[in-house]
């Protein structure tokens, strides 16, 4: 079974391969981010639980994170693999994982500088029922301001604001860039395998080395 997480810092391209990736080997992107501004959209529970957490840039705690997850992992779709796009992102979800059992055997990581970040997240449109994003300058829709699927409007995010991305880069340093070598460690002892990737390169360069890697 493919089982894959896509690491890396806010920004990094994971959301834009994990639709490359998603779509090549015929198994599901599951985003813990667009599922928590799924669930803000619809104002369910969680949602209003969780709003002001991702407007602040902050991370939802790890117990509401593992209980999506798991729920996630056990719908149909799943029972041939899947791929993680931002999670686990705290070494406390990372713990979670092993001791639920959910099976991993890819990692791949999306190196890029804050510099390239800052300039990635203040281009970055989106379209909220999807997940897909683009990008004004490196990533643009067919038509301008609109998702090229469904012709429906595109957004910027609210965490995409630039006091929210500076919070967001530090949330990264501080929780998320740990989880690099605590995979790096698991690959060391056999138990999945690991690679690092540039992502300062095109998406269609980014894709093509992940290609050779899958
Ligand atoms: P989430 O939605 O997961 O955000 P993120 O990890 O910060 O990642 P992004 O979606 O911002 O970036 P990306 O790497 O997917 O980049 P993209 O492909 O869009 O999480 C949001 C929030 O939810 C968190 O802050 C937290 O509050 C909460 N949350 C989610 N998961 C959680 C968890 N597990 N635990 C706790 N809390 C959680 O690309 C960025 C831009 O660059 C786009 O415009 C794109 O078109 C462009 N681009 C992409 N690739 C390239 C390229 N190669 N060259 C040029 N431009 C490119």
């Amino acid at each position: 079974m493919n089982t894959f997480i896509l690491l890396g810092p806010p920004g990094a391209g994971k959301g834009t391969q994990a639709d490359l990736i998603s779509a090549d080997l015929g198994i599901p992107k599951i985003s813990t981010g667009d599922m928590l501004r799924s669930a803000v959209a619809s104002k369910s529970d969680l949602g209003n639980r969780v709003e002001d957490i991702l407007n602040s840039g902050k991370l939802v705690s790890d117990d509401i994170i593992i209980e999506l997850i798991n729920d996630r992992i056990n719908q149909s779709d799943c029972k041939s693999g899947y791929l993680f796009d931002g999670v686990p992102r705290t070494l406390g979800q990372a713990n979670l994982f092993l001791q639920n059992d959910i099976e991993v055997n890819k990692v791949i990581d999306i190196s890029l500088d804050d510099e390239l970040i800052i300039k990635r997240m203040s281009g970055r449109r989106f379209h909220i029922a999807s997940g897909r994003s683009y990008h004004i300058e490196f990533n643009p829709p067919k038509a301008e301001g609109l998702d090229d699927e469904t012709g429906e409007p595109l957004i910027q995010r609210e965490d995409d604001f630039p006091e929210t991305v500076k919070k967001r880069l530090e949330v990264y340093h501080s929780q998320t860039k740990p989880l690099t070598d605590f995979y790096k460690s698991k690959a060391s002892e056999g138990i999945i395998s690991f690679i690092s990737i540039n992502g300062n390169q095109s998406v269609d360069e980014v894709f093509s080395e992940i290609k050779s890697y899958l």
